[in-house]
């Protein structure tokens, strides 16, 4: 319906964990009125889960071109160079400006930064928090500076709904509804002369992901809708290590951090055979399409739901001081790791693409940039390398803040928005996710595409009323079919994109990325 509220702001910041939260400090010095909005609180996001932590070419030894290197074997030769580049030389300074602005890393008692590995790394590059708490304190020590910043705004409970484009396509406006109370409530509209997205991924596509609830892909579907080109949205990375809680556990599943086999912990089969060994040079700490593919041919081989994973060895001392959440979740979930072995299967846990970008987070919309999970800048290819995503978030966001002040154009009328209304029900939800999980996941293949394509189609059909739920589950299922048809077009298997019927990774007919865009509605 018509919007019952309104507002005006020169930038509008939609998301709040590193991404947005850092784009929103950078810029509120260089442009008027920066509003935040976030559909939850606004510590709700993927940040506060990340537990490896941040990767950066801080250690002895190491150097961005160590990193770069790294960044790109694990990407599978689908990345961007210029933006791994950018990702690995700026990160260092990018990690030392978050630890000034409050975030407390773990150090060693002589006072020197600790570092870690994970799957991919020849070094030990990740600086982490709390053991295996580093998101939160990012996320904790974030919040902390836009408490202290006034003249951010910041909107909770606020999905944001559309893009209004002015009559050259250009950004105008935002439609949100927010879950509020008094003034604004409701269908609202703000005024605004751009847009950046740090809306985060996509993970509650499928039926068990290590993403929070609030991942449902609202920014790429918004994007999506504007006429923004989303890239790789194929490369869907499935983490190796979650938790398996059964067949019934769906949404938010526990994530066994990569640091865990990085201080030695490894898999084992139903057997007792340590599967990894001989797979590749680096074992259980391989790139983690590697070891999820060799997870998932192993649960085959067996008709099994899970493997093992030993961290027996680690000892209750090192557990409780270098894993304590984990620890936790664990025992929480009826496993004690210090003496029994983990059940543990890949599940969704990171959007390599999203919405393409260039190596200053401008969309192919004017006036809408990206950052973060939501974009695709190129620096993560086939298969993002671990702890990677917070930087990504960090650096591009600090080079947005360097771009857009100058780039911003005057206050547009919004044109008239000839966009296709409605929302689909948001009861198609589980039926999506069965679908997207089963036909699209770990394992696809060309019969296996067709068919989810056709139930999508069918999912989107389906009526519903408006509210947060309805336009969640719209943003899903569009987001589903764009991801489908980009798994369909690419006939290889390459990074986290496993084709059954193409079991070749095919440097001869590369042809980069795949690209998506609307059109008559339909991806
Ligand atoms: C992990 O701790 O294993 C996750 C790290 C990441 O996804 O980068």
């Amino acid at each position: 319906g018509a919007p019952g509220w309104d507002t005006t702001a020169d930038v509008v910041v939609v998301g709040s964990g590193i991404a947005g939260l850092t784009a929103a400090l950078r810029l509120r010095d260089h442009v008027g009125k920066v509003l935040v909005v976030t559909k939850d609180v606004l510590s709700a996001g993927s940040t506060q889960w990340a537990q490896g932590g941040i990767a950066a070419a801080l250690g002895p030894g190491d150097t961005p071109a160590q990193h770069e290197r790294d960044t790109l074997v694990a990407g599978a030769g689908a990345c961007d160079l210029q933006a791994v580049r950018t990702l690995v030389t700026e990160g260092p300074e990018a990690v030392r400006e978050l630890i000034a602005l409050g975030a407390n890393f773990d150090h060693s008692s002589d006072g020197v930064l600790s570092l870690t590995r994970e799957g991919g790394h020849h070094r030990d590059r990740i600086a982490h928090a709390g053991g295996d708490a580093t998101g939160a304190e990012i996320q904790r020590a974030l919040v902390a500076a836009i408490k202290e910043a006034p003249d951010i705004e910041v909107i909770e409970h606020a999905l944001a709904v559309d893009l209004m484009l002015d009559e050259n396509g250009g950004v105008s406006g935002l439609t949100l509804h927010v879950m509020g109370e008094g003034q604004r409530d409701g269908v609202g509209a703000v005024r605004c002369r751009a847009v950046v997205l740090a809306s985060g991924g996509l993970g509650q596509v499928f039926s068990q992901t290590t993403n929070p609830s609030v991942s449902t892909g609202d920014g790429m579907a918004l994007a999506l809708r504007a006429g923004a080109v989303l890239r790789d949205l194929e490369f869907v990375q499935f983490h190796p290590t979650v938790m398996y809680l059964g067949p019934q556990s769906t949404g938010q599943q526990p994530l066994i951090s990569e640091a865990v086999r990085g201080e030695g912990a490894f898999l084992v089969d139903f057997a007792g055979n340590r599967f990894m060994q001989g797979q590749h040079e680096l074992a259980d700490l391989a790139p983690r399409d590697v070891v999820a593919k060799a997870i998932t041919r192993r649960m085959q081989e067996e008709g099994k739901q899970h493997m093992w994973l030993d961290a027996r060895h680690l000892g209750a001392a090192f557990w409780e001081k270098r894993f304590p959440t984990i620890l936790a979740t664990a025992r929480l979930h009826g496993v004690d790791p210090v003496t029994e072995l983990i059940p543990v299967a890949p599940a969704c846990h990171y959007a390599s693409g999203g919405v393409a970008t260039d190596l200053w987070g401008r969309s192919t919309v004017p006036g809408l940039y990206a950052t973060g999970e939501v974009a695709c800048s190129g620096v993560h290819g086939a298969n993002r390398l671990a702890s990677n995503s917070l930087l990504e978030g960090l650096v591009f966001s600090r080079r947005i803040a360097q771009v857009l002040p100058a780039e911003l154009s005057a206050y547009a009328e919004p044109a008239p928005d000839s966009r296709r209304p409605g929302v689909v029900s948001a009861t198609v939800r589980t039926a999506m996710q069965a679908t997207m999980t089963e036909r699209v996941g770990v394992l696809r293949n060309a019969d296996g595409l067709a068919l989810a394509a056709k139930d999508l189609e069918d999912l989107a059909q389906t009526e519903g009323e408006e509210g947060t739920a309805a336009w969640e589950t719209t943003n899903l299922v569009s987001i589903s079919a764009a991801l489908t048809a980009a798994a369909t077009l690419r006939e290889e298997t390459r990074g986290s994109h496993w084709r059954e019927d193409f079991p070749a990774r095919d440097d001869e007919h590369f042809a980069g990325h795949v690209d998506v865009v609307l059109v008559d509605g339909a991806p």
